[in-house]
């Protein structure tokens, strides 16, 4: 690809990119964002107030959390009636659970009479016998989110000879009924639980594009938690994701990687969907310092898949890499401008557990991507530091390496602007980084 560069120059936004301090009404006009919607050859990166400025992070979490599918959690922690996470998306506290029939079902955790926060952020089971019990006053509800019980108020619960002294007939204009918990859209794609904000939800398909499709022989939805970490990050979510999107900095942060996944062998893998696709194909051996070898690959992929490693950031806020022999995601929960706390999960397929040397496989894995993510991290948390300077307005994308940061930016811009759209994707399955030699 050949760069006008008299063009480029033209576009330079060092001297035309508004200066600090924050207006908050810029981050909702097209105008801000012209540099980032030049096409990617041309295009400078996302304003520097996207990464620190609370102004903009308190519009984003509304307009880009709580407008789409967000990926929470793992379905396999809410396995059965009952069982519950409780999550985090924009500020507000959700509980997904199962109720007494199997369904998935998610609730605001707030309590329907004067707002309790109802179950604790660790809390894996609802309550005793599936009921969500208020530790205020203790109005009962379901597992599909019915008021079962509002003692003391409406007549039920009064003990027996007490009736005089809680004479109930003032309870005027209230029926339990209407005092069901507030609802919230929740979906499972693999081994992933998503949930909505939103009022009127899209289906997760249509936000999800091809992506099911590419993963159809991996059968996600059968894949295990194994091991877990978390991280504390001092740096925007989007630093975290950008990073994980780009293949230009293996060389420098992470010599081990490198030596197991090479320049040559990355393709860009993006069809139709909120997500960046990468593709290492063939993914190599293991090398001394480790790599991605250890568990049996599972035995179902077609022959790109079963020497391919896939790289996908799932928009807004997760990512997934799926190699033959287990999985690696990162949810990132953005917690404020320059903080993001990341739960990253090893996952794999059972088949490839049945296997006696699966556990030191597991084990070598975990190390090698904790090795990883820390290098990972070191470097997102100084490009914080970095981009809170002022005298930085924007840098130019290397049109070869940073299409997908592009493509994310621009869907981040989208959702700031509301505007409603899904990305194309590239005509072929596979596009090379690198043309042949
Ligand atoms: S606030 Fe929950 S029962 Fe009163
Ligand atoms: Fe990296």
């Amino acid at each position: 690809m050949t760069i006008d560069a008299t063009a480029a120059r033209a576009v330079d936004p060092h001297a035309a990119l508004p200066a600090r301090p924050v207006d908050p009404a810029r981050f909702t006009d097209e105008a801000t964002y012209r540099h980032t919607r030049l096409p990617v050859e041309l295009a400078s990166t996302l304003i520097p107030d996207a990464y620190c400025a609370p102004e903009f992070f308190a519009l984003e979490q509304e307009r880009v959390f709580t407008t789409g599918w967000v990926a929470v959690g793992l379905a396999a922690d809410v396995d059965r009636p009952g069982a519950c996470v409780v999550v985090e998306v924009a500020g507000r506290s959700i509980i997904v659970t199962r109720n007494r029939g199997g369904r998935l079902r998610a609730f605001h955790n707030v309590c329907r009479h004067r707002a309790t926060k109802l179950l604790s952020p660790g809390a894996r089971e609802v309550g005793h016998r599936g009921r969500i019990r208020c530790p205020y006053h203790s109005w009962t509800y379901d597992t599909d989110g019915s008021c079962l019980g509002t003692p003391l108020f409406e007549g039920s619960d009064v003990p027996a000879g007490q009736e005089p002294v809680f004479d109930t007939s003032v309870a005027k204009g209230f029926d339990r009924a209407d005092y069901g918990l507030l609802p919230v859209a929740v979906d499972t794609w693999g081994f992933f639980l998503f949930v909505n904000l939103a009022a009127d939800p899209a289906p997760l398909a249509t936000q999800l594009g091809d992506l099911p499709r590419r993963f159809t022989d991996h059968r996600l939805e059968e894949w295990v938690p194994q091991r877990r970490r978390t991280y504390d990050v001092a740096a925007n979510y989007k630093l975290v994701g950008e990073n994980f999107m780009e293949y230009y900095h293996l060389p420098w942060v992470h010599p081990e990687l490198n030596k197991v996944s090479k320049f040559s062998d990355h393709y860009r893998w993006q069809g139709p969907g909120m997500y960046t696709g990468m593709s290492t194909t063939p993914v190599s051996r293991n090398t001394d310092a480790g790599g991605w070898d250890g568990l049996r690959p599972l035995s179902s992929l077609g022959a790109q898949d079963a020497e391919s490693g896939r790289f996908v950031w799932l928009f807004p806020s997760t990512a997934l890499v799926v190699l033959p022999n287990h999985a690696f995601v990162l949810l990132n929960q953005p917690v404020s401008a320059n903080r993001t706390v990341e739960t990253a999960v090893l996952l794999c397929h059972p088949e490839s557990l049945d296997d006696p040397t699966a556990q030191d496989g597991l084990a070598q894995l975990e190390q090698f991507w904790d090795l990883v993510n820390r290098q990972d991290l070191e470097i997102v948390e100084r490009v914080q530091e970095g981009i809170e300077n002022p005298a930085y307005r924007g840098g130019r994308m290397c049109f070869r390496f940073e299409e997908p940061l592009h493509r994310f930016q621009n869907m981040v811009i989208d959702k700031m602007l509301g505007i409603d759209r899904i990305p194309a994707g590239d005509e072929e399955t596979m596009t090379r980084m690198f043309p042949d030699p």
